[in-house]
């Protein structure tokens, strides 16, 4: 009996495919492998055995990690047995170059800038993962023309920011900041004025999304009530009660903490008009963008006794790296008024930054390469359209997913589904976003002989970006 990679070959030669094809990536989910690996969120119930595509050997992948993406991410990979080029850094622009024209898949975190000069040479990526929030360092609208799909992982943190906003919490009500510093200083301060049991207390969310309502059922637990402001009707967890604009919220507060994306309806949200309206010594907390709180407005605000604290983790301009100095008036000019005031928490954007997240992202993002790899699966994807076909069943043995990304102009389904119309398609979904679109197809009794000649008439049409078939 052949082994898995002489099948591989087999298919390879017969489709005369050479390791420089996109195509050549077209590859083998082991997808039943790959979910018993993972328990909870990375585990689905299945109910009954699925197929495994299987095209090539999954050794044929090669993947490019850099920025020590964490080890979870490795571990995936290889389980998949994908090939895996690992890094600690970035990678200099030229050598970068080189590397990116190997792989079908990189890893990177903030530093690398993956920017058009550099992904015009990635001729076999098919996926990029960004193992962190943001996706700026990529040109993700190149990246979507070349058909190469982006997946980052904007939810892995959460609690970890929900956590650090409960500590500060108390650690402004209690003043903890400053009897710390002054006793590093060598003072003893022993006081109780102005400082509170955050029982009982009110705490106000703006924005009730991922972290906002982690945020509350935490804060619930510490005996607050909890009040919230969204954009959107939630239903509230716990005991929580939705308000129905920012100003009652500020009104009713005893704590604020913003969890809001930037956009610019909350570009500025909490300004000095929003300060006049909260209670006499209230406290602020931002660990959601820089851009929300108008921090001058906030320093003036504190300065006159009407906030008592404020705990800010983000900022409108953060340095690019690590070092001493940094945090300076050049940098955002209220920096040398803000650090001089008394019970603020300033941290460097540490919220989401924990061993538990940075580990979660590792798994989230490389299992959504694989899934994208394995099976074609674009949910997620921050550049592309999001396209996602269930499972074939063990006993659909011939049966070819048909992966097809291509401009998005009028006729490109009908001369697709020309070239498809010789086979039973089973189920197929197409969607678009701007200029790119993305067809999915299981298409059943193809003979193995038929492939090579449908991957040739699919590549041949006019509007096509790239093209997989798994099978
Ligand atoms: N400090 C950190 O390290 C860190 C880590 C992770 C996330 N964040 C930031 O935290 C913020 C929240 O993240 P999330 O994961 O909870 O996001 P999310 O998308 O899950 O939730 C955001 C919520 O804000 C609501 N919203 C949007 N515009 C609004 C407006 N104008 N007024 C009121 N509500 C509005 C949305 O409806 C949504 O419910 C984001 O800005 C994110 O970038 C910071």
């Amino acid at each position: 009996m052949s082994s898995p990679q002489q099948i591989a070959q087999t298919f390879q030669n017969a489709l005369n495919i050479s390791d420089s094809s996109p195509n050549a990536v077209s590859t083998s989910p082991t997808q039943n492998s790959y979910l018993q690996q993972f328990a909870g969120a990375h585990r689905k119930s299945i109910s009954k055995p699925t197929k495994t595509l299987k095209p090539f050997s999954t050794g044929d992948i090669k993947i490019l990690l850099l920025e020590n993406v964490n080890q979870t991410a490795i571990n995936i990979f290889q389980t998949q047995g994908y090939q895996v080029e690992f890094y600690k850094s970035s990678l200099p622009e030229d050598e970068l170059i080189e590397k990116i024209r190997e792989v079908h898949a990189i890893g990177i975190r903030s530093k690398t800038k993956l920017t058009e000069k550099i992904l015009q040479h990635a001729k076999n990526l098919v996926v990029i993962g960004c193992f962190c929030i943001g996706t700026n360092q990529v040109d993700l609208e190149t990246a979507a023309k070349l058909g190469i799909s982006v997946f980052n992982s904007p939810f892995s943190n959460s609690r970890s920011v929900a956590e650090l906003v409960i500590a500060e919490i108390i650690t402004l009500a209690r003043q903890l900041g400053d009897r710390s510093i002054e006793m590093h200083t060598g003072t003893w301060n022993k006081v109780s004025a102005k400082c509170w049991e955050i029982r009982g207390k009110t705490l106000g969310i703006v924005g009730y999304g991922h972290i906002g309502a982690q945020l509350s059922v935490l804060a619930e637990a510490m005996g607050m009530n909890v009040l919230y402001f969204d954009v959107n009707m939630i239903m509230s967890l716990g005991n929580s009660k939705q308000v129905d604009t920012l100003d009652e919220l500020l009104a009713r507060s005893d704590f604020i903490s913003l969890h809001v994306p930037e956009t610019s309806e909350t570009k500025n949200m909490l300004s000095t008009p929003q300060f006049a309206a909260m209670k006499n010594g209230a406290y602020v907390i931002n660990a959601s963008r820089g851009t929300v709180v108008d921090i001058a407005a906030l320093v003036q605000a504190m300065k006159s006794g009407k906030i008592a604290g404020a705990a800010l983790d983000v900022y409108p301009n953060e340095p690019a790296k690590n070092g001493e100095n940094l945090f300076a008036n050049e940098l955002n000019h209220w920096t040398s008024e803000l650090v001089s005031l008394r019970n603020v928490i300033l941290t460097p954007h540490i919220g989401g930054s924990t061993e538990e997240a940075q580990s979660a992202i590792g798994i989230e993002v490389a299992s959504a390469l694989s899934k994208y790899i394995n099976e074609g699966a674009s949910t997620g994807a921050v550049n592309f359209p999001e396209v996602q076909l269930r499972a074939l069943d063990l006993d659909q043995q011939n049966s070819v997913r048909v992966l097809y990304i291509h401009q998005n102009v009028p006729g490109v389904l009908k001369t697709v589904n020309n070239i498809l119309s010789n086979h039973n398609i089973e189920k197929q979904f197409s969607d678009s976003r701007g200029d790119i679109a993305y067809l999915m197809a299981d298409i059943s009794d193809v003979d193995t002989t038929d492939i090579k000649s449908l991957y040739e008439q699919l590549e041949q049409t006019p509007y096509r970006i790239a093209t997989r078939l798994l099978y």
